[in-house]
Order: C-alpha cells, then structure tokens, then sequence
C-alpha cells in the first residue's frame, strides 16, 4: 500500500494536520478514514467560545470531546483553537450590555475553564486569535474595550497556569509573508517575549485566496520569528484562486505552490502544517468568498488524492 502523507510526515519527525469538525466525524466513516493521512488535528470551530458556550453558565464540550478523543486515539498532534477571538462570540454575548469589569472576569473565567479542561491533552493552544486590525495597531474588540492591550499578556498568562504542559500560541492572517502587518506582529510578540510573558510559538493561517504572497518571503518570515525563539507553525493554509480569472491548469498550479511553500516552510524551520479541511468539500471557503474556486485543499470532494497532495508528499519527503 502507498504510504500516506501521515507515514511520510512521521517518519521525518514534521507534522501534517487537518481543520476538523465534530459532524463528519461521527457521520461519516470516508472522512474518519481520509483523517489517516494526518498526524495533526486543529479544532475548526468546536473550541470557539459561541459553539462552547449556549448560554452565560453553561458549557457544552460534546463537539470538542469528539475530536479530542479521536485524536487522542489515533495518537495524533492537538491544536486547540482558540480561547480568545472576536469572532464566534455567543448570540448571549451582547457587549453593551456587560460593563469592563464584568468582561474581563467573562474572559478569565473562559480561559482558565477551558484551557484547564484540557490540561494534558491539548498539546497547544491558539491562545489570542487575529488581535491585530488590518489597518494597523490592535483591533477594536470586546475583550480590548475592557482590558486594553494587556488581555493578550493576561490570556497567556492564565493559560499557562491552568495548562502547563500546553504550547501557547498567537496565530493571525495575512501575516505570512514579509509585510507591515507581520512586521507589527513580530514587534508585540518580541514584546512580550521581553515581558516575559509565556508565549511559546505563532500561528501563520496561510489562507492563499486571490492573492498568492511569495514562498521565498514567508520562509523569511518564519525564520525571522524562529530567530526569537518561537515556534513556528502554518495553521490554516488553504490554496483557492479568484474563479473568474483561474488559470486552467489550477490543479497543478496549486500543487506547485503548495509544495513550494511546504519545502521552504521545513528548510526556515517551521515543522508544522495544517490545511483548513479534510476534503474540498469541507472547507470553509465558499460560504467566506463565493468569487473563489471551491478546491482549496489537498483531497478532492470523493476524498481522491489531488495533484496538491502528491506535492505536500514530496515536499514533506
Ligand atoms: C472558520 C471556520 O472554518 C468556519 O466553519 C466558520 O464558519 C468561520 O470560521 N480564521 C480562523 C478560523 O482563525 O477560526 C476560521 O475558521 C477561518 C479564518
């Protein structure tokens, strides 16, 4: 039998990971089969405060139990993601409508019942998730109307006391390469770092969309933060193009890109890569751009084995 993507990643001591959602794991026994190929699993949205939390004095952990124990079984790499984001708050979670005081206890609470949770079995945490804006400085959020800047150092800070054993991460977009807003990134990381707060590694989503930022720039980029002593891993690549111009031979093109990006990755020292779904038809792509193409991914919509796939294998080999 071939060897998988899993076989090759682990016999050169790399990682190779997965977005993955409770639904298809219990449902569908193609995708349990399709996640052989990967010794990595990062929680798609069954961490996220809105799906953990249905009400203000209630957890539902099923979802994130689901992949937790099937990871744990198959004996595979664990990235939580993410304790504190802006995104996927709870419906309940009206910000107004809680004064400063009572958000950051909301958030410490939340931070310190999860992470604690998961303490021994989570093997890193996406800790602060895109908390720098786009335009520049830190992004306007809930969680810094209550506490100002310091709830990134405070997140790490009660993470690794509750979850010692954990990594702690900061993970962000559009901060692969080279640009202003990695370079900012790379300024509050090497902050905190002089702080001493517990920050172990940063998190590079790599979604490649309409623009794709070159491979040469991002191996630049990872070794420049593994220069301040952090890990660094690829946490959410996905390879789509703008589906009006795609070029026709975007299969290969796409495999071509992720090879690249994966050989460059492993030489800079980043020894950790996460695709954002198991299967074309699993990510979340077209519900964020219907003007992309809809195979971002290294396995077809039939779990088939796509030129991508064939290139992350030789790249990882
Ligand atoms: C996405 C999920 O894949 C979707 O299912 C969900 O509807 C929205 O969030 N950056 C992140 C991820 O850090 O959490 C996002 O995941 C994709 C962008």
């Amino acid at each position: 039998m071939a060897e998988t993507l899993r076989d090759v990643a682990d016999r050169h001591g790399v990682r190779i990971g997965a977005a993955v959602a409770a639904d298809p794991l219990r449902t569908d026994y193609q995708y349990r089969d399709a996640l052989g190929e990967f010794n990595a699993v990062t929680t798609e949205n069954a961490l996220k405060m809105g799906p953990l939390c249905p009400s203000e004095h209630e957890y539902d952990f099923r979802d994130a139990d689901v992949i937790v124990d099937f990871a744990r079984e198959h004996d595979m790499y664990l990235r939580g993601h993410t304790l504190v984001w802006h995104n996927q708050l709870p419906e309940w979670l009206l910000p107004w409508q809680y004064t400063d005081a009572e958000l950051r206890r909301l958030l410490r609470q939340h931070v310190r019942t999860v992470a604690g949770r998961y303490a021994g079995t989570i093997d890193a945490w996406d800790v602060v998730n895109e908390a720098v804006a786009d335009d520049g400085g830190l992004r306007e959020t809930p969680w810094l109307r209550a506490f100002g800047e310091e709830y990134i150092d405070r997140a790490f800070e009660w993470a690794r006391k509750v979850a010692p054993e954990a990594t702690l991460f900061y993970n962000d977009y559009g901060a692969d390469a080279i640009n202003d807003k990695s370079d900012e990134i790379y300024e509050l990381l090497s902050g905190m770092l002089e702080r001493g707060v517990p920050i172990d590694g940063v998190g590079l989503q790599y979604h490649a969309l309409h623009d794709h930022v070159d491979p040469v720039s991002v191996a630049e980029n990872v070794r420049r933060f593994s220069d301040l002593g952090l890990d660094v891993q690829i946490t959410e690549m996905d390879v789509a193009y703008t589906a009006a111009t795609a070029p026709p031979d975007r299969r290969e093109q796409q495999a071509e890109y992720y090879g690249e990006v994966v050989e460059r990755c492993l030489e800079a020292g980043c020894d950790t890569f996460v695709v954002w779904g198991v299967a074309d038809h699993h990510s979340w792509l077209p519900h964020f751009d219907e003007t992309l193409t809809e195979d971002p991914l290294l396995l077809d919509d039939g779990y088939d084995h796509k030129p991508a796939y064939d290139a992350v294998r030789d790249a990882l080999e």
